[in-house]
């Protein structure tokens, strides 16, 4: 039997799909045939799910989920439960930054980054990891950065809430392996998403420059002098989310493009 034919249909949640690299990896999932339930704290935005629904198509599920909530994660997991089966691909890729020189974070930045980037994803993956072990399979995809594993100045929480996702990772993935269930972070350099739009508009604030001009010199920074694209972490989470991925588990793998950061 061929590796295709070998590929079932599965129920796939993506936190943060609605827009930039979620969105992107919701798509190739999509695209694998699978079903695929977004969850944003903007499901109920109507111009962001038309937009969604253009990329992903009619079938996709969009429902409000919170990661920093413990009652929306539960309630989004059930509902998707409920509906669609259990869920045993789970990308978690929803994010935030905020910029702040170390002395200056704020308790409320660093919480926040911390409860969405790091304890969102550990809620997600413990809220579904009784599924994936019924079913003897599962993956999970951590949306890192390489700020996980470099520091840098301005970035203290997010850097930290990036290094905690990385740890995470490897435990969930030595505690999955005996179970089929394998578990990755994907740790990619700026990627021109949303994301990238609001650093874009801080650099042109900051230096006194234009958003072109901005968007311009983070494109000169990178080594291969282009900026990654969200289909390029897509592709390869795509990847991971086949039955040839079987050993691929425990790693963070950086989409970097020659860069460090
Ligand atoms: N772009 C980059 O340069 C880059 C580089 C390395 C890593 N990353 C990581 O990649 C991931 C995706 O970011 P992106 O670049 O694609 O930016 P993005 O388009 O801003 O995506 C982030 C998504 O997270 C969602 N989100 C934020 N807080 C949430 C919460 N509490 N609950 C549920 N969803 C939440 C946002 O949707 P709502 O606001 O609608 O909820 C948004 O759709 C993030 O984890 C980010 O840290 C990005």
């Amino acid at each position: 039997m061929g590796q295709s034919a070998r590929q079932q249909r599965r129920v796939a949640v993506v936190t943060g799909g609605l827009t930039g690299i979620g969105l992107a990896a919701a798509k190739a999932l999509a695209d694998q045939g699978h079903h695929v339930a977004v969850g944003s704290r903007q499901a109920d935005n109507v111009h962001a799910i038309e937009d969604a629904r253009a990329v992903l198509g009619a079938q996709a599920h969009i429902s409000r989920l919170d990661v920093a909530s413990q009652p929306s994660v539960d309630a989004f997991t059930a509902m998707v439960r409920h509906h669609f089966g259990p869920p045993t691909i789970l990308v978690n890729a929803a994010g935030i930054y905020r910029e702040a020189f170390f002395p200056d974070h704020s308790d409320r930045d660093w919480l926040d980054q911390i409860e969405i980037n790091l304890n969102g994803p550990f809620r997600m993956i413990r809220a579904l990891w009784g599924d994936m072990l019924e079913a003897g399979w599962g993956r999970i995809a951590n949306v890192a950065s390489t700020a996980g594993s470099v520091g840098a100045a301005g970035y203290a929480a997010y850097c930290a809430s990036k290094a905690g996702v990385i740890g995470l990772t490897k435990s969930v993935g030595v505690e999955g392996a005996p179970h089929g269930i394998n578990c990755i972070s994907v740790s990619p350099t700026w990627v021109e998403t949303p994301m990238m739009d609001n650093a874009i508009g801080r650099i042109a604030k900051d230096k006194g420059i234009t958003p072109d001009a901005a968007r311009e010199r983070l494109t000169r920074s990178n080594p291969q002098g282009r900026l990654v694209q969200p289909e390029e972490i897509a592709s390869l989470i795509g990847f991971f989310c086949t039955d040839a991925s079987l050993g691929l588990t425990n790693v963070d793998i950086q989409i970097n493009a020659g860069a460090d950061w």
